[in-house]
This record gives C-alpha cells, structure tokens and sequence, in this order.
C-alpha cells in the first residue's frame, strides 16, 4: 500500500521531467519568455506542458492587474448588496454586480483606495478577489453545523462562511499567529461572531472531532497571484514540490476528519497541475487504498471556470478530475485559482 506523499513523488518525477525537457518548448524560447515576463523557465515549461501552446501561455504569464476584475464582498450581515452599491456610488464610485457571487460588486471606478471607505471601516465590506470569493459557494456551508476553515490566514474566507451559515461555529485553523490576530480583528469589524480562531497545525485538525464541512484554501506558491506585482516572481520547480508535500499532508488529515456525508473544498491560488489535480489524486488514491472510506469528486455548482485537467506529463487521472475548476487571468478576467469539491459518502 503506498501513501498519498509516494504516489505524489512518483507523479512529481513524472512532472519533473516534463519540465526539464521544456514542455515542448525550445530553450531559447522559454528563456525569453522567462525573461519577459518575470517567471522562472520552469514556471514556462509547466504551462506549456499545461496549456498546450505558446498563445496560451503567453496569455497567461502577460496578464497584468488590469487584465483581473477589481471586486469586493458585500457583508450581507450587515448590509446588503445593492444598499452598499448606492452608498460607494453616491462617493463617486462606479460598481455593477459581479454575477458569479450575489455578494460580489465589480468595481469599474473609485475615486478612493477601497480600503478608505468608510464603508470600509464600518465593516460593510470585504476587499476580495473574484476568484477567491468562489471557494466558499462551492463549499456551501448554509445548514452546516460544524464547519472548518483549515488554513483560515486572515480569515477572508472564514467571514464569508459566516455570512452563509452566521449561527453555526467556524473552527477557524492556522499556524500563524500574526493572520490569526489580523482574523479576529477583520470578524469583529465586520460582525462574524461565530467564528472561534485556533492557532494550531491543520495536519492535526482530526483530535478536534468530525466536520460535516471543511475548507482547505491551502498554502500554495501563489503562481495565480502573477499578474499582481506583490505576486510577479519566479517559481522553479522545486518551489511547487514543496507545497504540493505540505498539501498533500493537510488534505488527507483534513478529508479524514470529515464526517459521513461531509464536503471538503480544496481551493489554491495556483494553476499548475502538481499543488491541485496531482495533491487531490494523490491522497484520494492513498485513501481508497487504506480502507479509509470513499471519497468523490463532485460538482463545483459554479457557474464558470475551465474543467480540471487530467492529462499532464504523461499522468492520465479519472475522468472525475474534469469536475474540478480552473480559472485563469487571461481567459477569465479572475487571479489564477483551482478548487475542487470532495464529498465522503
Ligand atoms: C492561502 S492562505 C489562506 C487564506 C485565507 N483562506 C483567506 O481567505 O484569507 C493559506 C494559509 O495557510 C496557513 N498555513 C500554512 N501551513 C499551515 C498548517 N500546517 N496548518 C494550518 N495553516 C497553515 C498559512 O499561514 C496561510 O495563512
């Protein structure tokens, strides 16, 4: 019986190679293309290989800030979204409704940083990518009464759960302390009381009992924060191996704790196969395999997003994995995102 961190070695050999040989690229290419756009040659050669074509990647490695909505969450326990509309407008805002959240605006214009609204303040907002809003619809946490967020970070996506189920307690994990402070301070300005922050390792989330819903927006390289200058870096390979072994071991524990009948969402702001399809295979294939129970995937219910890959570097997965969402820069307009829904049956 082998673990879910072997079957991933033995995929991210598979990706290593492919890599190393340019994803079909020739060297001098992929060298430009590195050099133009700020990334690292193997960070080329994983969406050539990805993407199947010099457009698309380009596409991809060129988009820039401008190219990605510029959205917001409305706080929907206190205000809701035509109400905040209104409000920014009358400040000189231009806004529309982003139509893959009922929370989200898009906003067109602002004569102010958004984070200077008193709005803002007030709590009656959340400044929050589009692609990062989808996450938690996916997970669907209305009805659910012991909900996780594994790596709740700042808890952008904590406060969201809140705004879908405000009476049930968020279990709210991470091993930072400075973004668990930064946590209560953003649930308390915006009025999420049900959240309860544990500075604690994920990997041990089974001795805190059985969830029926459990996110896992896991550490990632961040390679969907590219067209964003905080986010423009290389990233060689061995810097997505790394985080694919930390996945790894989060989504296992996390997919253990779950209850019968329990959803997980496994949600990255990376594009690549090995932290997303490779990580989810790995582990569900390891499970299966132990006896732990089954586990599927299942349909995202988002109503756009490129279907998950499943072919790559000569890995085949299950047809399944196409249920999955991927969302990119250039084709999307959102940050680079892959989520993917599992249910315990
Ligand atoms: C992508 S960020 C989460 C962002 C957050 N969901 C949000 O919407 O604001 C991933 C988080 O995982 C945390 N993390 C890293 N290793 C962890 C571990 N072993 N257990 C729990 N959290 C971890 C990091 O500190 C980081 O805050």
């Amino acid at each position: 019986m082998r673990s879910a961190l072997e079957r991933l070695s033995e995929g991210l050999a598979l990706a290593r190679g492919a890599v190393e040989r340019g994803g079909g690229l020739a060297p001098r290419e992929l060298a430009a293309l590195a050099e133009r756009h700020g990334a690292h040659p193997d960070q080329v050669a994983r969406y050539a290989e990805l993407l199947g074509s010099r457009e698309e990647v380009e596409g991809m490695l060129g988009a820039r800030e401008g190219d990605v909505m510029r959205t917001l969450r409305a706080n929907t326990l206190r205000v809701d979204r035509d109400e905040l509309a209104s409000r920014l407008e009358a400040k000189g805002a231009s806004v529309r409704p982003y139509r893959h959240a009922p929370y989200g605006l898009v906003v067109e214009e602002s004569p102010i940083p958004l984070a200077a609204y008193h709005e803002h303040l007030l709590g009656l907002f959340y400044i929050q990518g589009p692609a990062s809003m989808l996450p938690v619809l996916a997970l669907s946490p209305e009805g659910a009464s012991r909900i996780a967020d594994a790596a709740a970070g700042v808890g952008g996506k904590a406060t969201q759960i809140s705004q879908h189920n405000p009476r049930s307690p968020v279990i709210a994990l991470d091993v930072s302390e400075r973004k668990l402070m930064a946590l209560k301070a953003n649930a308390s300005r915006l009025g999420a009381f049900n959240i309860v922050a544990y500075l604690m390792d994920a990997r041990g989330i089974g001795s805190l009992g059985e969830f029926d819903r459990v996110l896992l927006d896991a550490p990632c390289t961040g390679e969907g924060l590219m067209p964003f200058a905080r986010g423009r870096r290389p990233r060689p390979q061995g810097e997505v191996e790394s985080a694919a072994r930390v996945q790894v071991e989060l989504l296992e524990s996390a997919l253990r704790s779950l209850g019968p009948g329990g959803e997980l969402v496994y949600s990255t702001c990376s594009t690549n196969f090995e932290e997303n399809e490779l990580v989810v295979h790995s582990v569900l294939e390891a499970l299966e395999d132990s006896g732990a129970g089954r586990f599927s995937l299942v349909d995202t219910g988002l109503d756009f997003g490129d279907a998950g890959a499943v072919e790559y570097a000569g890995i085949s997965l299950p047809s399944q994995f196409r249920l999955c969402r991927r969302f990119y820069p250039h084709r999307h307009a959102t940050e680079g995102f892959t989520i993917c829904r599992i249910r315990r049956s």
